[in-house]
């Protein structure tokens, strides 16, 4: 059946695995895309285009909780290089600030180019006529203009979860041109903040040529292509609900118990990524307990990486590294039953996420830089009794709207050993001005007003008449 609303992302909702008893099953996928999209999706009926995690497994379409999924396969090779390659080793860092350095492999760029195409493809064939698809992230930034190559009645919008890098950072990337064209083949194209959008339409000025107003884009072929922010966000009701629910109550206690009933409990959970910052940040906390501002017997650290891209050296290199340190830290400050950092590499379903969110009292989000970062907010949401402290990074998405967080700079350790402190001395009237002020924010900014904010430009945005001029050449 064609559809109305096609969704086209790298990942399904859903992850292809194997259970422990070897039978295939169903996980739901790590990291904020996912998140976010997913109750969007459930609300209304429409189908989704990704990938279901592993090499080819001839999947089928099939139903899940009211959304149609349609799986796309991925061989070894894609996911070297499409995935693996130039999605997480080339655009992923230099989208990042080059937190770690990227790699420019002109193999990884033929792949990116042969599996966008399949994307696009796939998405023409499951579109019906004039419907409306919604092309996601950075994996797929050509998926735009070669669906509108194969299906001009297409209305097409694409939003990327990431930062949108200045234009210097940009430029080093040998394909620019190719990447600026194909997101041009969308109407409207989101990003997480203004300075994004803006970076974006100055390097279409500058690399390509068009004419350009505040935010439009006017193309030779008369489209005009509008590039906005649509700050993303979360379920804040149904992340409210989850946390006041009795089993997840229980289930927060029941973690206080385990650690020890500390007076304080800190918290980080992060995708085991190296733009994060989970080694500074653990190691700012620690120094403050070797600096004599608490004790273990005073305090808990309780830290989740999720597991992530774990063939890419650099993760690979990141999770020794932080193995390393919280061995380091345990073994010299620790003591029996009371280590310093309980650290948990591992991924938990939304219900544990919500009692560990209620146990906390200060949650700390420290990335170098993050397109927005929704645990920050799923925090705020869950935080139903207006206390908690949010230690949160300025390089974070999230610090636009989050203004009241403890706010930090995650590559200044002593600012953040003070900003630790003070969120762990804070009073219960200052936590609570506080967190009455995000509370108010992330309410009302939820990912319902997001999807349809977005929906409604892109129905608004079409044509010009204004006079252009022809794209630059090379
Ligand atoms: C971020 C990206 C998503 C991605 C997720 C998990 O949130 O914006 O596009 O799906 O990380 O990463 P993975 O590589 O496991 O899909």
């Amino acid at each position: 059946m064609p559809s109305d609303l096609v969704i086209v992302a790298n990942r399904l909702p859903v992850d292809r695995v194997q259970l422990s008893d070897g039978t295939p099953g169903w996980r739901r996928s790590p990291g904020g895309l996912v998140t976010a999209i997913e109750p969007v999706m459930r609300a209304g009926a429409g189908t989704w285009i990704g990938w279901a995690g592993g090499t080819d497994q001839g999947l089928e379409p099939f139903e899940d909780d009211g959304m149609h999924l349609v799986p796309m396969s991925m061989s070894a090779e894609d996911i070297e290089r499409f995935y693996e390659g130039f999605s997480n080793g080339t655009i992923w860092p230099i989208y990042h600030d080059l937190v770690a350095k990227p790699e420019f492999h002109r193999v990884w760029w033929d792949a990116y180019v042969s599996v966008n195409r399949r994307f696009a493809q796939k998405a023409a064939e499951v579109a019906a006529e004039g419907a409306t698809v919604w092309v996601h992230d950075y994996q797929l930034q050509l998926v735009p203009q070669m669906l509108r190559d194969l299906r001009p009645d297409l209305r097409i919008g694409f939003y990327l979860h990431i930062p949108f890098p200045p234009a210097e950072l940009f430029a080093q990337l040998p394909w620019r041109r190719q990447i600026l064209e194909g997101l041009l083949g969308a109407d409207l194209i989101g990003f997480q903040l203004p300075g994004g959008a803006a970076n974006f339409v100055r390097l279409v000025r500058q690399r390509v040529g068009h004419k350009t107003h505040r935010d439009l884009v006017y193309l030779p072929d008369g489209r005009a292509v509008r590039a906005a922010a649509f700050p993303i966000s979360i379920d804040a009701k149904g992340f409210e609900e989850l946390a006041q629910s009795e089993p997840v109550a229980e289930r927060a206690q029941e973690i206080r118990e385990a650690l020890g009933n500390p007076r304080k409990i800190f918290l980080g959970i992060d995708r085991l990524d190296y733009t994060k910052g989970i080694y500074a940040r653990l190691r700012a906390y620690s120094e403050l307990i070797s600096d004599g501002h608490f004790d273990v017997e005073d305090a808990v650290f309780v830290q989740v990486a999720v597991p992530s891209r774990e063939q890419v050296e650099q993760y690979r290199i990141l999770r020794d590294e932080i193995d390393r340190l919280v061995g380091r830290i345990n073994g010299d400050l620790g003591r029996i039953g009371r280590p310093a950092i309980s650290y948990l590499h591992s991924s938990y379903p939304r219900e544990e996420m919500a009692a560990l969110y209620r146990a906390a009292d200060i949650m700390v989000v420290t990335p170098y830089r993050d397109g927005m970062n929704l645990v920050a907010k799923e925090y705020v949401a869950c935080r139903f009794e207006n206390d908690g402290a949010l230690v949160l990074s300025e390089f974070a998405g999230a610090a636009d709207e989050l203004r009241q967080a403890w706010l930090v700079n995650p590559y200044d350790i002593n600012g953040m050993k003070s900003a630790l402190l003070d969120a762990y001395r804070a009073d219960s009237s200052e936590l609570t001005r506080r967190m009455k002020a995000m509370r108010k924010t992330v309410r009302q900014h939820d990912v319902a007003a997001w999807a349809e904010e977005f929906m409604i430009q892109l129905s608004d945005v079409g044509f010009h008449h204004k006079q252009t001029r022809p794209a630059h050449h090379g």
